[in-house]
């Protein structure tokens, strides 16, 4: 949520910074504004709505100045619009700011009885009064930023521009993310090394009550009044990865890019040599876990449902699925000697954070998958199992999902391997399942002509839309459901299929197509009992299945998807993928804004 960028140097700063917010735009598109120093004065240009409107603004009143300061935002306090734009500024600062600032109320009360005006309806104003209530009381920047970091309480990531100060810029974090670019003369700071990437590859990641103090050439990292070092590290992330490639959205290149990743993923976990699972040192054995639960939010959440299918059988483990801001309010009691997995792409949401910290403090050993090592979900896990998805940029997250569940599944086997519930020929074959996903997954994704079909003829006139799955194929209906809603706008909704007896058949009509996820596995005479029920009540059914399943039901659904025959167990990542090219091709007959749905952004660092 929110991305924010901040440089210092010799050249023109302006195209750089909207150069920065453009990679930093799948944060948040609500609104956009720039800040620059002119003859030591502040000056913005701000925009509502996404960041062309502030290019069509510069082009009109274009921005000066070798020092500025930039932002994407989706809102939070205050209703996207051009006063509620960042940079927030008053003469003496200026800000930009991701995150919640959570005492904004008690500080906006002290700073008004002071005589101090608002002119926003933003937390972030306290922000920058603060700072200012403080310069006005002679304090330099650095005091003020200082004594700023001990007033603020929340998850902020800040970035601050000082009138007459053309040689510093300052930033703070605490829980949002913010990084250090090293420049030849010129210096960063934003969101993630995603944003600096062209910029530079010398990055280093501040840590939470971190603030720092740029100049052109150098920057000092400050932890209270101490200064600390932080390692400047080689950022991986390369222009390749941050463009669209040949594809009209990000959304499909990712798509696309399932089988890549997901082989990338496999080498990190699979031996190539034996094709014997193998995941990094474990503070822990497996067959002494007494019970895993498993937290995330949105698609990552049902990862962790996948999951929870995998662990029980192949490792006979008990296992508990929590969305995280149920268990962090809920505050279940978490048995001695359990793991909790957090699941996160962006390993930066909030929710989870706090159920990590949760289950942390019920000492439980905390394993993260995340696709974002240097996040904060990362660094406070005992143990990271990294997800090679590279950067997703797309809103609506497929490559993190399918590389969460690769993950997933090789950490299940090795629980079944050491808690001696898999075999040594179970683990062989699901090893070679495995081996032998990438190319299913490219198959499946190059089938693309069938789903634009379904997708212009049957689901972008259905005002709702069902899916339906049984066993570890209903999280994947829950996902293909998810990813239909938020691209498209279309109501749909994910069931087991022995659920729909219990209410939601009585949707169904001509009008209500149903999306039923069907391999070939133990429960599919199951989900044929339930598709027949739809069907004779007249529903549409559209089949997801292998030619087994096609050949026993195809007939019947007005549209089949025909996907390879795989191990049942790895089944779910690969009918992940019909699901979300079906919701691509939907929205994009539907026409809506796919890489960026309306009121929705990646990385959600707030409540
Ligand atoms: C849906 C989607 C979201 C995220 C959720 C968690 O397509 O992307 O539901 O899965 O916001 O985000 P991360 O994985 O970054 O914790």
């Amino acid at each position: 949520m929110c991305g924010i960028i901040g440089i210092i140097g010799k050249a023109s700063v302006t195209p750089l910074l909207v150069d920065a917010l453009k990679r930093l735009e799948y944060r948040g598109y609500d609104s956009a504004g720039v800040a620059t120093l002119i003859n030591g004065h502040i000056e913005r240009r701000r925009a509502e709505g996404k960041l062309v409107n502030l290019e069509a603004r510069l082009a009109q009143e274009p921005l000066a100045g070798t020092i500025g300061i930039g932002h994407t935002r989706w809102a939070t306090h205050g209703k996207p619009s051009e006063r509620n734009a960042h940079p927030i500024a008053t003469d003496r600062v200026a800000i930009v700011h991701n995150g919640i600032i959570e005492n904004f109320q008690e500080l906006k009360d002290e700073l008004e009885a002071e005589g101090r005006r608002f002119e926003s309806d933003t937390d972030t104003e306290v922000v920058a009064q603060l700072l200012t209530s403080m310069l006005d009381r002679q304090m330099s920047p650095e005091q003020a930023m200082g004594k700023a970091m001990e007033r603020l309480r929340g998850a902020f990531a800040l970035v601050a521009l000082f009138s007459g100060r053309h040689d510093i810029l300052m930033g703070a974090r605490r829980g949002s993310s913010l990084a250090v670019g090293y420049g030849d003369g010129e210096m960063y700071v934003g969101t993630d090394a995603l944003a600096l990437a062209p910029f530079t590859k010398r990055v280093s990641y501040l840590e939470d009550d971190d603030w720092v103090v740029l100049t052109a050439t150098d920057c000092k990292v400050y932890q209270g009044h101490t200064e600390v070092k932080r390692e400047i590290r080689q950022s991986g992330i390369s222009g390749a990865m941050i463009g669209k490639g040949n594809h009209r959205h990000f959304m499909l290149k990712e798509i696309y890019e399932q089988p890549a990743v997901i082989g990338d993923t496999l080498q990190t976990y699979l031996d190539p040599a034996t094709r014997a699972v193998t995941l990094p040192a474990l503070p822990f054995d497996w067959a002494k876990v007494s019970r895993v639960t498993i937290t995330a939010c949105g698609t990552a959440c049902f990862a962790g449902m996948v999951a929870k299918y995998w662990f029980e059988k192949l490792a006979r483990l008990s296992v508990e699925v929590e969305v995280a801001s149920e268990l962090r309010y809920r505050e279940p009691p978490l048995p001695e000697g359990g793991v909790c997995i957090a699941v996160s792409q962006s390993g930066e949401t909030i929710d989870t954070l706090a159920a990590l910290r949760y289950a942390k403090a019920q000492k439980q050993i905390i394993v993260s998958v995340v696709n974002v090592p240097e996040s904060a979900i990362a660094r406070e896990s005992h143990v990271v199992l990294p997800t090679l998805a590279g950067p997703e940029i797309g809103v609506a997250s497929t490559k993190a999902f399918t590389t969460q569940l690769t993950v997933l599944l090789t950490a299940a086997i090795a629980a079944g391997r050491a808690r001696g519930t898999l075999t040594a020929a179970d683990e062989a074959r699901l090893a070679h399942a495995l081996i032998e996903l990438p190319a299913h997954v490219n198959e499946t994704v190059n089938m693309e002509d069938q789903y634009r079909h379904i997708a212009e003829d049957i689901l972008s006139e259905a005002r709702d839309v069902l899916y339906i799955g049984r066993g570890s194929s209903f999280p994947v209906a829950l996902e293909g459901a998810l990813k239909l809603k938020e691209v498209s706008y279309i109501h749909a909704e994910g069931y087991a299929g022995g659920e729909m007896k219990h209410g939601p058949i009585a949707l169904i009509d001509e009008l209500v197509p149903v999306v039923v996820v069907a391999p070939t596995d133990s429960v599919f005479d199951k989900i044929a009992s339930n598709f027949e029920q739809v069907k004779a009540r007249g529903g549409k059914l559209i089949l997801m299945t292998d030619a087994k399943g096609a050949a026993r039901l195809g007939d019947q659904a007005i549209a089949t998807i025909v996907l390879p025959a795989v191990d049942p167990v790895i089944a779910p990542i690969l009918y992940t993928v019909p699901a979300q090219l079906l919701a691509y091709h939907t929205a994009v007959a539907k026409g809506t804004d796919v890489d960026q749905p309306r009121n929705l952004a990646k990385s959600v660092t707030v409540e």
